[in-house]
């Protein structure tokens, strides 16, 4: 698949020339396999909706895996680890989670969630620039949110922080991701066994005393929302920014209409798509898609980013237009796995690219963009550090 970028913020060209030829492709998997890549935003939701297409981690090879490893996961879900389920077992996990995550539960956050990023916004201007926006902003907000809402000390963050990032990490051993893997259930399967005893009123408490998940499946579940809570948000607020300070245009209409911020979280998701490598899947019969046949077992890729930028689904796709509606984007994914948090997601980036545009009216990037680290080497695309001043 291809993988190298021209401009930081616009998938590789290679992969949006695809768009261009045919729906779907054949794709070579770094083992050398051959399956296939969908491109095309119907057929990407469409195959996301269809239930003979499997999640099931036991079946599924990812589009690319850690240098050296193979790219076929070849284990069961781990306990909780919804994301790698088929239903009904995904449906068990998924229920007793629905609740905390909808849009009017996510409502009755925004308050706490203004407050977290007014203080952290405060710390940082009182510090004076230049500031790296990732360590005084994008990465706090979201960690402090999923760590109240789920019930997960905050003081513990330099641990999860730095285990979490190993985890989604390509550039790590696959030793080194179960490692950091094993510490989080861990410290994770901790916590749970101490609501067993204690019980209290946040998320894990809640799954601890109101539902029949086991330790295990709940402490999973928990390393789950709390690694996808803060690293996806944390590369949003990050690159977003990056994205609207190098389109002072699009900046400046946000600014002289903050009505427009909603409608521009949801332009910026999609002209992102930070879940850059794809979605992978595999069918568990022979399916027809575009005259072409997909045999049982083979492996799906589905890329999120290509399906973002498809012109048959977007004008001018790659253009960043605030002003645009880029409802039906998959940034979120699509079907029964779409992503849980993105309510919450949603809530984050509106408070905070709101709060950040509004309250530093000459924030600038403190370094030339090409000096930026971009992310790339992790699952989800954003910046390791974001020098700003004001
Ligand atoms: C699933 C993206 C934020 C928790 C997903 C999927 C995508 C995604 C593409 C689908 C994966 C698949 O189909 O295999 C994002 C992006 C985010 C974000 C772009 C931020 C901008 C969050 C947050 C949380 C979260 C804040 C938790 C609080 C999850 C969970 C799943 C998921 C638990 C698995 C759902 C399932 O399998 O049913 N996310 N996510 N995500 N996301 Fe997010």
């Amino acid at each position: 698949m291809p993988t190298r970028r021209d401009a930081p913020l616009d998938p590789p060209p290679g992969l949006l020339r695809l768009n261009e030829t045919a729906p779907l492709h054949r794709l070579r998997y770094p083992d050398g396999h051959e399956g296939w890549l969908i491109t095309r935003h119907s057929l990407v939701r469409a195959v996301l909706a269809d239930a003979r297409f499997s999640a099931r981690s036991e079946l599924k090879r990812v589009p690319a895996p850690r240098p050296g490893a193979d790219p076929f996961i070849g284990e069961p879900a781990l306990p909780g680890w919804l994301v790698d389920m088929d239903r009904p077992e995904h449906t068990r996990i998924r229920r007793p989670i629905s609740g905390p995550f909808t849009m009017r539960a996510v409502d009755r956050l925004r308050p706490r969630i203004r407050q977290i990023v007014d203080e952290h916004l405060s710390a940082m201007r009182e510090q004076g620039p230049p500031a790296d926006l990732v360590a005084s902003f994008a990465l706090p907000v979201p960690s402090l949110v999923i760590c109240e809402l789920l019930g997960v000390p905050y003081g513990s963050r330099a641990g999860f922080q730095r285990a979490g990032a190993v985890l989604f990490s390509l550039e790590v051993s696959a030793a080194q991701a179960t490692e950091a893997m094993a510490e989080l259930d861990g410290f994770l399967l901790d916590l749970v066994r101490h609501r067993r005893r204690r019980p209290g009123d946040d998320l894990l408490g809640r799954l601890v005393s109101g539902t029949d998940l086991g330790d295990e499946e709940i402490a999973g579940l928990g390393v789950l929302l709390l690694t996808a809570g803060h690293e996806t948000t944390a590369g949003m607020l990050g690159l977003g920014t990056l994205a609207l300070l190098t389109h002072p245009d699009q900046l400046a209409a946000l600014r002289a209409d903050p009505a427009l911020l909603p409608g521009a979280v949801e332009e910026l998701l999609r002209y992102l798509t930070i879940f850059h490598f794809g979605v992978p899947r595999t069918p568990l019969v022979d399916v027809e898609l575009e005259g072409r046949l997909i045999r049982a077992g083979e492996s799906v890729t589905l890329s999120l980013p290509a399906a973002n930028r498809d012109p048959a689904a977007f004008d001018a796709p790659d253009v960043l237009d605030v002003t645009r509606s880029a409802r039906g984007h998959v940034a979120f994914g699509y079907g029964v796995h779409q992503c849980v948090g993105q309510n919450l997601a949603r809530a984050e980036l509106e408070i905070g690219l709101g709060a950040l545009l509004s309250g530093f009216p000459g924030l600038r990037l403190a370094v030339p963009v090409e000096d930026v680290p971009l992310a790339a080497d992790s699952g989800f695309y954003g910046v390791h550090a974001l020098p700003v001043a004001w």
